[in-house]
This record gives C-alpha cells, structure tokens and sequence, in this order.
C-alpha cells in the first residue's frame, strides 16, 4: 500500500478489491432503506458485505478476511462463534425459542445479573438498548411524577424519541426528523459540568439524570471517575434518579461493568449488548422500589393509575436468555477481562507507536478492552471524520482491519497475533493515507463530540 501515491489510490484498492460487495450493495440499496440496516454501517464508497465470521475473524463476500474490531458492536466479548454461546443456543433450540410464558431460563439470567452488579435487584429484559433507556426513562419519570430528564451533550442512549436530543453537533438539532418538539422539551442536554448539573436539578423537576459513564460514545470523550461520583451526589440531594447507561460498558469493563470498579451505585443501569451473549436482548435493572412500578398488583388504581404498562414479544426470549447467561457465567470471574484489557493496553500502546513513527499527530486512547482513534488529536467522537480518516477506513479494510467508526473492541478470540497483525495493517494503511497527502490537509477536521 505504501506504493500508493496517486490521488485516491487507496480508494481505488478498496473498489477492486471489493467489487462483490459493491455489487451486493447496489442490491442493498434497491431493497433496503439507505442501502443499511444501521446508520453506522454505512461508509464511502459503499461498505463491506459480510459473508460469515469466527473467533476473532470474518470474511467478506469477496473473500477478504479481517480482524474484526467491530465485535458485534461491542456485544461479542468472547468473539464469533464462541463455543460456550454456541453450545448454549443450539441446546436451547431443540427446546423451543418462544414458550409464550415465563421461563427458567430468564429467572437464571436475571439472578446472574443481579450477582455481577450489586446495585440491580430486579430486572426487566427487552430487544434493544433503544428499549431499555426508553423504558429506563419512563421508571423514573413515573417514580418521581416528574417529566424532565438530564443527560449530556454527545451522550449517546438509542435512538428513541427522547434520545434524539444533544447528540451530536449542533446540539440544538436532533439526530432525527420527526420527533415531536413537545417531547424533546423535556430533555436538557448539558455540557458534563457539575456546576451545570446543579443548577439544573436546583430546579426540581429533574426525573433522573442519565449518562454514559465512561464519556460519549464509549468512551470517545471520557469523563472524569468524579464527574460520575459528583452525578450520584447531586441526584441524591434533589431526589433525582441516577441512570447510568451500560449498554457498552456493562460487563465489558469489569464483570460488573463501570460502576462497581468506579464503586457507584446507581438507582437503574441499562444493558444490552453484553448482557444477552450476542444475541438480541437487553435489560433494566436497579432498585426494587423503582422497579416494583413494573408490577402488576390486581388493584385498579395501581394497575391503571401508577404502574408502567410493559409487553413485548421477545422480551427475555429462551435464545437470548440462554447465550445471555451462559457468556455472563463464563466471564463472571473477571478472568477474560483481564486478557482482553491487557490486549487493549497492547494495542492502544503500539497503535499509538504506528501514527507516532509516521508522524500523524493521532490520538490512540481507550479503557480496558475498547479503543478509539483520534485524528485531531483530541477524544472525539468522529475521531475519524473528513478525509483523511475515510481514507483510512478504506485502507485499514483493504489491509484486512475492520474497525466500527473511530475504533473498536478486543475479545477473548483476539490473540497476540492478531495485534502484530493489526499494528502490521494500521502501519501499511497510514502510510498509504499519508502517501496521499491526507493527513496534511486535515486541519483538525474532528469535531469535538
Ligand atoms: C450507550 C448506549 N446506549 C444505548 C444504545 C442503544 O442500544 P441498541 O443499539 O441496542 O438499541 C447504545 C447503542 O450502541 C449505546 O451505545
């Protein structure tokens, strides 16, 4: 790639060596709206089709192989195709994938929760981390009997209604069209200024406060261990409810993910991802008083008057619940965590080493097992924007890396190997983005998320 020198060079490479997946994406485009399934998926020219994957691995439909860093976004801990996920899911479905009714299954699944993150005494399960913070919300607000809800400029939570709000720059503007402006009323977006959180819970009609604990977008833009602590402070005085979304963090980085290492007790979390093995799922859980509002008594005042109405046909469905509990017991020692956090510390170490040598005032940053780059230099959530970083999207997949936007996560399948192996990869595709004179042009083309 270092031979690459013509102007787009690197995106010629990518067009060649993809033409398979170019030609699926015309399809795409013609059978899906936005030619995706995920906002995410989608990059210049056209993205790559998978065709299948294992371990650390996966392939795409035009033979290409990659270390995958994208890891199921961030859901695969283990990696493809475990074997303990496996055996679990393929012993599950000879037993039914929908009994219609509760299940052991679920009833375990929610006890092992409950054991790796002290702080949850009930859980609830959905599809989606979109369903959990969405419900998440709406325990607190009917907790409290307040409407408004405190989160943070970047912070990322779904893509429901009221996570719309203070997403991204502009924060005025929300992520999506047709979203009612009566409800994004209720949501205020504040920079992570305790001094901010304050003032605004002062007011007294804050429901919860809700957070990505470890900073926008995983960790893009970190906050402070006392950022977080400060939010528990202030949401007690003013009884607000605190809800840290884990939906990443959760059972990533450390067996109770953010808040027991960070010793935080939240009143709820949110979960998905991690939680149901690889499979969809996801979860709230917290604080039985608050979760009691799940609760069906047979009274009609209650039933009708003060409780959270809450079906859902998948909720807690036997294969999620089934690779869900099998991967949490599997990782509930810490012992995979303290591989893959060492892998991290590796690869964000000797990344970093690849842009230094070449030059490129890149920031290569992370926690334990999850790592994002920074072109500008700063943490930022589009760490990878303008030119130069689609170009090296483009060249990390044509050296066979595949990361998700800025960065990504390292799993239990991921071996020494496979970091020489990246480093290799990041090395060829810097240099062949530099030989275009990419990084040059881009100023400090990152936005601060
Ligand atoms: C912190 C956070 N919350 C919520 C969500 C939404 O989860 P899902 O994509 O399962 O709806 C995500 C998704 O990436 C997330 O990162």
């Amino acid at each position: 790639m270092s031979a690459a020198t013509a102007t787009g060079a690197v995106e010629q490479s990518f067009a060649s060596q993809h033409a398979d997946s170019s030609a699926a994406h015309v399809r795409a485009r013609a059978a899906l709206a936005g030619g995706v399934t995920h906002d995410t998926r989608l990059h210049a020219p056209f993205p790559i089709i998978v065709s299948h994957a294992q371990g650390a691995r996966k392939w795409d439909v035009d033979g290409n192989e990659y270390v995958d860093y994208t890891m199921g976004h961030g859901a695969l801990i283990l990696g493809h195709g475990h074997p303990v996920m496996v055996a679990a899911v393929r012993g599950q479905i000879d037993r039914g994938t929908h009994y219609g009714a509760g299940h052991e299954l679920e009833i375990r699944w929610a006890e092992q929760i409950a054991r790796m993150v002290p702080s949850i005494e009930l859980v609830r399960f959905f599809s989606s981390g979109t369903e959990a913070t969405h419900m998440a919300m709406r325990l607190a607000r009917a907790h409290t009997g307040r409407d408004r809800i405190v989160k943070f400029q970047g912070h990322f939570h779904g893509w429901h209604d009221y996570a719309t709000v203070g997403v991204e720059q502009p924060f005025e503007i929300p992520t999506s069209a047709g979203v009612p402006a009566a409800t994004r009323s209720t949501i205020t977006a504040l920079p992570t200024d305790l001094e901010l959180v304050r003032a605004e819970l002062a007011r007294g009609d804050a429901a919860a406060v809700i957070v990505e604990p470890n900073g926008a977008g995983w960790g893009a833009v970190p906050v402070e261990r006392a950022f977080v602590q400060g939010l528990r402070r202030l949401t007690a005085e003013h009884d607000t409810l605190l809800i840290l979304d884990e939906v990443v963090s959760g059972f990533r980085m450390s067996p109770g993910g953010f808040q027991v290492p960070a010793g935080i007790t939240p009143d709820l979390t949110t979960m998905a991802k991690i939680v149901a093995g690889g499979l969809p799922g996801a979860a709230v859980g917290g604080r039985a008083d608050v979760m009691a509002r799940l609760e069906k008594r047979g009274e009609a005042a209650w039933d009708r008057g003060q409780r959270i109405a809450h079906p859902g046909t998948y909720n807690g469905n036997p294969l999620s619940a089934a690779a869900g509990r099998a991967v949490l017991e599997h990782i509930a020692d810490g012992a995979v965590h303290r591989q893959i956090d060492a892998l991290g510390e590796r690869l964000r170490q000797d990344l970093q080493e690849v842009f230094d040598r070449h030059d490129v005032g890149a920031l290569v940053y992370g926690e334990t097992s999850y790592f994002h780059v920074s072109l500008s230099g700063r943490p930022a959530k589009a760490g990878l924007a303008g030119a130069a970083g689609a170009a090296l999207g483009q060249a990390l997949l044509n050296e066979g890396v595949h990361l998700i936007s800025n960065g990504g996560f390292v799993s239990a399948a991921h071996t020494d190997a496979d970091i020489a192996q990246t480093v290799t990869a990041f090395d060829a595709a810097v240099g062949a983005v530099a030989a275009e004179g990419l990084f040059a042009a881009e100023t400090d083309g990152a936005a601060a998320a």
